[in-house]
């Protein structure tokens, strides 16, 4: 059994819960329906929290495996699953080694979860190795700011974010990461908004992207 005591942030995913449902409120739930908007067949979510995306995915999705490593926020995902419009499966495990064969899904899924990982590369070529050919990622992340000021405040503060956020990084260039770990970008919306009112409105990016190839 895979080993995920490294993961576990039980005071991070009790706050979590409880910032989440405002989250949703300030714009967040816009953007997951935004994310998920025409997904079909077979989806991999990974990092999927306590499964707030779920209520969102459209009906056209026939099964969702959700991988999250943290025993709270899974547990919380469960609840989510159980009362979602399309068939959620709940499963421990984390995106640095998938436990599934290449290619077996058609779409994959990750928000706001690259801000999180230890390796964003590492994480993203699991996630590239899961997709059939020609199969699409769709992320919602926070990202580092382009405004120089800002953006060395998020390098400054991020070591103490960090260590209170399960892991969370404020200062990544996720959509160069995607790219790297050999994703084609199709669409990229750079937006900020504030999802909490305790902090300030910051950088976000919504797209869709796909793992080369013909689709079998
Ligand atoms: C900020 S939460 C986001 C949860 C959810 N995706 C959402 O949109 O609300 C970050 C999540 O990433 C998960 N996570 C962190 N590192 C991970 C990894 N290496 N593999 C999978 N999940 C990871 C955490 O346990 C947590 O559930």
């Amino acid at each position: 059994m895979t080993d995920l005591s490294a993961f576990q942030h039980p005071r991070f995913a009790r706050l979590y819960e409880r910032i989440s449902a405002e989250s949703e409120r300030r714009g967040t739930a816009e953007h997951r329906d935004r994310a998920l908007a025409g997904l079909s067949g077979r989806v991999i979510e990974v990092g999927a929290g306590n499964g707030m995306n779920f209520r969102h995915y459209p009906d056209t999705v026939t099964e969702v495996v959700a991988v999250e490593p943290e025993d709270t926020l899974r547990g919380l995902a469960e609840l989510a699953a159980a009362t979602a419009a399309v068939p959620v499966k709940v499963v421990a495990g984390h995106g640095d080694a998938l436990l599934f064969d290449d290619g077996t899904f058609d779409a994959a899924v990750l928000s706001l979860v690259l801000c999180s990982v230890p390796d964003p590369g590492h994480f993203l070529a699991e996630v590239r190795r899961v997709l059939k050919p020609g199969g699409e990622l769709r992320f919602f992340e926070h990202v580092r700011s382009r405004r120089p000021l800002l953006g060395v405040f998020q390098d400054t503060i991020t070591p103490v974010w960090s260590a209170i956020g399960g892991g969370c990084h404020l200062n990544r260039d996720i959509a160069a990461a995607i790219g790297a770990a050999g994703f084609e970008i199709d669409e990229l919306d750079r937006f900020s908004y504030r999802p909490l009112k305790f902090v300030p409105p910051h950088a976000h990016i919504l797209g869709r992207a796909h793992k080369p190839g013909q689709t079998k």
